[in-house]
């Protein structure tokens, strides 16, 4: 998969693929990264990149029309039909099922704002579709970039030591991730699960089964209702050894649905 990358900071962004596995999968030639800078597309002697806003106020905007020739270069460069994404806090939170999606692109070109955003006739032209990384502010759309190269590239076929990794992840499925233990078997007077230390792989997928299911209803019940309602989808209703598996938990938790708010009892 290609990203390609407008920005004003490449070097941040390029640091993305220089170490572990976005850097493994660059080597390997998994996923392949260009920076276009739009600086490099000023004309004038100051290689201006910003401007005044219309109306007053404070800060600066990133202009039209250096953006826009930045942009449609990327463009010509990337695969067909690559997706345009600018990064902003306006836009729709980014979610697993969004990076899974994006995943089977076979490019993507990321838009990097900085001051206070870009030139609204770029959205207009170019943007087909704006993705923020949550509600604050960040001063530019790089670490976005860097985040979304991340989660897409651990997707790419053989990104990872385990290509089973990705889908024992926490959001596959809807699900948190169970908890993970090392050597030593003991610290500080806190021991690792026995089931774990039992060798029977039966009875630790189960154990792990119950723990992603409990964590996420403690934590994350939204996610649990969202996959309790799920009629189409990749993602599938909890099965009813899963239903079973959950209320274990809950029972050697000391923890009762009938504790519920009446909308989330069903689950
Ligand atoms: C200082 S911010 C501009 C914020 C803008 N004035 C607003 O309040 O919506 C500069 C750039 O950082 C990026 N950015 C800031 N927060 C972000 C977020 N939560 N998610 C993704 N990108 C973000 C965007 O590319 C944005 O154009």
């Amino acid at each position: 998969m290609r990203f390609d990358v407008i920005t004003l900071l490449p070097e941040l962004v390029e640091a993305v693929t220089k170490v572990g596995i976005t850097g493994r999968a660059k080597d390997r030639g998994l996923i392949d990264l260009h920076c276009w800078n739009p600086r490099d597309y000023s004309i004038d002697v100051h290689r201006t990149v910003d401007d005044r806003p219309y109306g007053g106020g404070p800060g600066m905007v990133m202009k039209a029309d250096v953006l826009l020739k930045t942009i449609r270069h990327a463009k010509q460069q990337a695969p067909q039909g690559a997706k345009v994404v600018y990064l902003s806090p306006q836009g729709k939170k980014l979610d697993q099922s969004t990076v899974r999606e994006m995943s089977q692109l076979e490019g993507l070109i990321l838009i990097c704002g900085r001051y206070e955003g870009i030139d609204e006739r770029v959205v207009q032209l170019e943007v087909d579709e704006e993705w923020s990384l949550g509600d604050y502010v960040l001063s530019g759309g790089e670490l976005g970039a860097m985040v979304m190269i991340d989660a897409i590239t651990r997707l790419q076929p053989e990104a990872l030591g385990h290509n089973e990794s990705a889908l024992q992840d926490s959001f596959t499925e809807n699900l948190l991730d169970c908890e993970h233990y090392t050597r030593p078997e003991v610290v500080e007077n806190l021991a690792v699960p026995a089931v774990l230390m039992s060798g029977n792989h039966k009875s630790i997928a189960r154990w792990r089964r119950k723990q992603s299911l409990g964590k996420t209803w403690q934590r994350r019940p939204d996610l649990l209702k969202e996959t309790a309602s799920r009629m189409t989808t990749d993602i599938k209703p909890l099965s009813d050894d899963d239903k079973k598996l959950l209320d274990e938990y809950l029972q050697e938790h000391c923890l009762q649905k009938q504790f519920l708010p009446e909308h989330e009892k069903d689950i």
